[in-house]
């Protein structure tokens, strides 16, 4: 049961990652499963070793839910800060925070208490009515913005996802540039740019934004009118952004497609382009904002010159709440009516006053000096392991990508099973996403069991290469 449950990651991960080296290692992978359930006292997390009732809760989840992901053979049952427990009571540092999500770490006491307070209040009521959180949460994000900033946002719309957030701004773009195109235009003005190892989510606005074969390909024909850029090739811009083009969308810091942080002469050009074809420009700030960068936003890490039209924001706003939200320049916000755009739960009290709680934390100076010092501490760690497989190390604040030369998916479970949680990101690159509040004793740790398990990827890789 287990062995098959091993051998089924082995096979998603092959599936994701078509390279013949990482082909090599998961066989490799599989083929030890059988020699760790006889040595597994050499690891503190075993897959194998799993509390029984972890399989027992796996076999049911996987009998009535669809199975979109691979997963381990782990089930956590709580949080504390950067450390999650399991079934077994086994505890995991956690280096990837829900994908950039928990910012405030896992079950923050004035998290809860927020969530608590507001939920005695009134915890939903639709858009059909004004309530207290959204108002003051739309005020302190659009006041701190324009006061940290250069991007002169004035209206909010609050959606529940950053694929809504993404959709939503989406459809704001054709519908300003109906408005706005030249007399004879209106029709023609609908494309939309992306970049290459983009990632902006998976309903069919966004997805077509997201230029991965993989994602895309399923699920073809498309919504039409999306062109798809080199990310940070200034001179391909002119040809792909034309009059014809009503949106520009761009991470300023690709975290799916790998920690790919764009240049300033990049961002620029999107700018001025956009200014001279009438085209909006879109930062997806969803990876990227609310002080993962070490400032407030990704963008301001740029000149001035480096300012969107729009703005979308999600993953850690409420800190695992779900909620995103589109902010918007005057230049947006005047041509969108009533009843162009709309949404059941966006905007409800629950996830606002949890968001307002959340932000207030966050957007101090102490706390991104901190987020931009454990920031730096981290980079010098990975900057530090010595491993022939590395190939290079980006990050900006507590966005961190280790690259490797080869498909580094093994190595996440030979982290977790020593006790350390890390994703993967494209082009072989480990994506490290922890809590803002990490502390450098936990960045530490976590280096330390990063080492051993580089080591044993080594080990693993030569093996195959023999
Ligand atoms: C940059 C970026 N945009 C959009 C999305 C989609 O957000 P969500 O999963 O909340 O719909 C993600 C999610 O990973 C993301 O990283």
């Amino acid at each position: 049961m287990l062995r098959h449950s091993l051998l089924k990651t082995s096979r998603t991960l092959l599936s994701h990652h078509q390279s013949r080296t990482a082909a090599m290692a998961c066989r490799a992978m599989s083929a030890k499963a059988t020699a760790a359930q006889v040595h597994n006292h050499a690891l503190s997390h075993a897959d194998v070793d799993s509390d029984p009732k972890t399989l027992d809760i796996i076999d049911k989840h996987a009998k009535y839910t669809l199975t979109t992901y691979g997963r381990p053979p782990v089930v956590f049952t709580h949080g504390k800060g950067s450390y999650l427990y399991d079934v077994g009571h086994r505890e995991y540092l956690d280096f990837t925070a829900g994908i950039a999500v928990n910012a405030l770490g896992h079950s923050d006491p004035e998290v809860a208490r927020a969530l608590f307070d507001q939920a005695k209040q009134v915890v939903h009521l639709s858009n059909l009515y004004y309530n207290v959180p959204a108002g003051e949460l739309a005020e302190q994000l659009i006041e701190a913005t324009r006061a940290s900033g250069s991007f002169e946002a004035t209206k909010i719309f609050f959606s529940n996802s950053g694929t809504e957030a993404n959709e939503g701004a989406l459809k704001f773009a054709r519908k300003v540039a109906k408005l706005t195109a030249k007399p004879g235009q209106e029709d023609n003005k609908f494309g939309v740019v992306s970049f290459t190892n983009g990632f902006h989510g998976r309903s069919m606005g966004a997805l077509s934004a997201t230029p991965n074969p993989k994602y895309q390909k399923p699920f073809l024909p498309l919504v039409p009118g999306f062109a798809h850029a080199p990310f940070n090739d200034v001179n391909a811009v002119d040809s792909y952004v034309t009059v014809e083009t009503c949106a520009v969308i761009v991470e300023p810091i690709q975290g799916e497609g790998g920690i790919n942080v764009a240049s300033e002469a990049f961002l620029k050009k999107l700018r001025s382009r956009c200014d001279e074809v009438g085209a909006l420009l879109i930062f997806d700030e969803i990876q990227c904002g609310i002080g993962r960068t070490g400032k407030l936003w990704a963008h301001q890490n740029y000149s001035h010159e480096c300012v969107p039209d729009m703005l979308t924001m999600a993953k850690p706003l409420a800190n695992g709440f779900p909620i995103g939200a589109i902010m918007i320049t005057d230049k947006v916000a005047e041509k969108i009516a009533i009843g162009d755009h709309g949404t059941t739960f966006g905007g409800n009290p629950l996830g606002c006053a949890v968001a307002s709680s959340v932000f207030r934390r966050i957007n101090t100076p102490e706390f991104l000096e901190n987020v931009n010092k454990n920031g730096e501490h981290f980079k010098s760690q990975l900057k530090a392991l010595e491993s022939p497989l590395i190939k290079e190390v980006r990050s900006k604040g507590m966005i961190l990508g280790l690259q490797f030369k080869v498909d580094p998916a093994p190595l996440v479970a030979l982290a977790r099973e020593r006790g350390l949680l890390i994703i993967t990101a494209a082009n072989n690159t480990v994506r490290f996403v922890p809590a803002l509040n990490i502390s450098k004793a936990e960045i530490d740790q976590g280096m330390g069991i990063l080492k051993q398990a580089i080591a044993a990827f080594e080990d693993r890789v030569m093996d195959v290469e023999a």
